[in-house]
């Protein structure tokens, strides 16, 4: 099979890092989770200990070095050389990074590096323009989603396990303003681009939605 280039868009809790991460490993494929680099830019504006404005992320963007790795099946995330993986998933980081990821310096500067990063392929990204912006010629393009319920209760269920205490009507508030953000936004706003497959995980298992997009690829 030749080195394809699979592009995954979605809106929040739809699973896509979960279920790219299960299939890329199948592939034997890199795989690049672009929401981690807007949440990179994010983490570093919360450290500025300053009101968010516009004006700051930018700042912030403008000499930040984000590294994004996939080694041993794992997505380690590093901003100015300091390993961040841990600290981009909080309700903090997820609270501002949708004003950061519509604001074209910050975009200009993930999309270059996306793109670099998807040049020799046998890739899967995943993200919200990739289809539609980032990669418009990869080989596979998938829209992922499912209902905002289970979007919401799937995420309530990760941050618990992670220890944080907050009400499931809340979270999916909070998803539905991310999505309402995300897909009105004037630059590269989340869209299912044309040409890409939409993939429906409401009430299928991890392990199904893995099999239809390895079947896609395959
Ligand atoms: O997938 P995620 O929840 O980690 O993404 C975090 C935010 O980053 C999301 O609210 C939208 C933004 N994002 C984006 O604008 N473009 C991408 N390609 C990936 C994420």
């Amino acid at each position: 099979m030749k080195n394809l280039v699979v592009a995954i868009d979605g809106p929040a809790g739809a699973g896509k890092s979960t279920v790219a991460q299960l299939a890329a490993r199948a592939l034997n494929y890199t795989y690049i989770d672009t929401g981690a680099m807007y949440r990179a830019v994010a983490w570093k504006t919360l450290q500025q200990h300053e009101p968010v404005t516009d004006e700051l992320i930018v700042r912030v963007v403008r000499d930040i070095l984000v590294d994004l790795r996939y080694t041993g099946g794992k997505t380690t995330v590093s901003v100015d050389g300091r390993d961040i993986t841990g600290e981009i998933r909080t309700p903090e980081v997820s609270g501002i990074v949708s004003q950061v990821a519509r604001l074209a310096p910050v975009r200009e500067k993930m999309v270059d590096l996306q793109r670099k990063m998807a040049e020799r392929g046998a890739v899967l990204m995943d993200g919200r323009d990739i289809a539609s912006n980032v990669l418009p010629d990869a080989d596979v393009k998938i829209y992922l989603t499912a209902s905002i319920e289970e979007r919401a209760k799937r995420r309530w269920k990760e941050l618990c396990e992670k220890g944080y205490t907050i009400e499931l009507e809340k979270l999916q508030a909070d998803i539905a303003a991310r999505d309402k953000a995300d897909s009105e936004r004037e630059i590269s706003p989340l869209v299912q681009a044309e040409d890409a497959v939409l993939l429906d995980t409401t009430g299928m298992s991890i392990d199904e939605v893995v099999q239809a997009i390895l079947k896609m690829c395959r």
